[in-house]
């Protein structure tokens, strides 16, 4: 069966002809971007990444998250920015909607909680709360190692596993992924003899969801990892072609910087399913720390409709001309119902009876596709067909080579983040911390 996400270019106003006049600066970002990342000191390992993945590592990976499906009922993930994105966005878009909310022997999986994101006493406690007595593992996922939220979280979290379970078995219960020699973290790993995971040198965070940073939590989530970077790897061979005509990533990232020039400088990612809201998040994260620097940069942001068609829908119908959006579609959704003939039909919805409630969806997205565009947002879609692993892995893909190449289209460097420091440093400063 053939898996793939399309993008439909149909309702945007852009040309054909005025498109290609980028073709040749694609091409040349294209040759770079693939000849520089075989130097290590550029961050560009996620290129050649599903391809290229450490096959022992993998190993590694499912065999740990065997370990935790079977001694946990709960996985604490301990990280913050692409060290926590990825994984939630991948495992939300893959499991059930209350997949937390089920019963152990409805999910057979792990409970996901997510710590270390944010500075909330309020999180944390009621986190802890939530644990009680459950058994529990903790993957504390930081690249530098000393970011101050998960570093936070991992000296509470440590402290409560080692008074539950005692040192030796505390132990065996924390899996580190971090850098392979710098950074508190590792020194702790190293230190404590925890099971360790690598992130790779050239392999910055909001790109590294493809590395054992998101793997781990989501096979312990009962997700198939292989099929994931099956679909990765296709998108590796798919948009290895350096034609702009034929290249559907690229056709976005060159769409993207028109649109910027034409002053839409305000991105929104839509999706009509709720399991893709943290798929957003990610997308959110990777777009903006990428591209918003040097005064420049489309501001990303995200909408789920039909809910947002009720909040944010007059403005995008008539606000400020400055918006364009790009809508997923998938196709096929994993189930349906239709909707019953009612007697009385007070609700007058019996023009609805035997439509399946995606039908439904998909007349609503349409519609707002059209009245968008007749207000003069112009509309991107990316169709997938299911949402699976294989769509995702390929989408995850899509997206990161878009972005680099989006970045470097704009004139930045899209691997690199010096605002984020900014925060941290005032932070220092007003709590004391040494050298500050
Ligand atoms: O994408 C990035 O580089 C950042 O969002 C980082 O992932 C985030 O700041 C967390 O950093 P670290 O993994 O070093 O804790």
């Amino acid at each position: 069966m053939i898996q793939n996400v399309k993008l439909n270019l149909k309702y945007t106003n852009i040309k054909e002809k005025d498109m290609m006049k980028y073709a040749e600066r694609v091409t040349q970002i294209h040759k770079e971007l693939h000849e520089k990342s075989k130097n290590p000191k550029e961050f560009l390992g996620w290129l050649d990444l599903p391809k290229e993945i450490d096959k022992k590592e993998l190993d590694k990976i499912k065999k740990s998250a065997k370990k935790i499906q079977s001694d946990s009922e709960i996985l604490l993930v301990i990280g913050i920015g692409g060290s926590y994105l990825g994984a939630r966005a991948v495992i939300e878009a893959l499991t059930h909607t209350f997949y937390n909310y089920l019963s152990h022997e409805q999910r057979k999986t792990p409970q996901i909680l997510y710590v270390g994101n944010n500075l909330s006493p309020n999180y944390m406690n009621d986190i802890i709360d939530l644990i009680g007595n459950k058994d529990i593992s903790i993957n504390v996922i930081s690249k530098s190692g000393t970011t101050t939220e998960p570093a936070i979280a991992f000296r509470v979290f440590r402290e409560l596993l080692e008074n539950k379970y005692g040192l030796k078995e505390a132990q065996k219960r924390i899996y580190v992924t971090t850098d392979a020699k710098k950074g508190a973290l590792k020194q702790i790993a190293k230190q404590e003899k925890y099971t360790t995971f690598v992130i790779p040198d050239n392999i910055g965070g909001r790109y590294s969801v493809l590395t054992a940073v998101g793997l781990l939590p989501i096979a312990t989530a009962g997700i198939n990892i292989d099929k994931l970077l099956e679909g990765a790897k296709f998108a590796q061979e798919k948009y290895l072609d350096r034609n702009l005509k034929y290249n559907d990533c690229y056709k976005y990232a060159v769409i993207r910087n028109m649109l910027y020039k034409e002053a839409k400088n305000i991105e929104i990612l839509v999706s009509y399913e709720p399991k893709l809201h943290y798929m957003i998040e990610w997308w959110k994260q990777l777009f903006g720390e990428s591209e918003g620097k040097g005064g420049k940069g489309i501001y990303p942001t995200g909408a789920e409709f039909t809910t947002d068609l009720h909040s944010l829908g007059q403005y995008i119908q008539e606000g400020r001309r400055n918006l364009f959006e790009t809508v997923i579609n998938i196709k096929e959704p994993a189930s349906d119902m239709k909707i019953k003939a009612d007697e009385d039909n007070l609700d007058e919805l019996n023009y609805l009876v035997n439509k399946g409630l995606d039908e439904v969806n998909k007349k609503a997205m349409e519609g707002t596709i059209d009245a968008h565009m007749e207000g003069e947002v112009p509309n991107l879609v990316i169709t997938m067909d299911k949402l699976n692993e294989y769509n995702i892995g390929h989408l995850i893909y899509f997206f990161e080579l878009a972005c680099a190449v989006s970045g470097k289209l704009l004139g930045v460097n899209p691997f690199d983040q010096p605002g984020v420091e900014k925060y941290k440093t005032n932070m220092f400063k007003l709590l004391g911390k040494p050298g500050y």
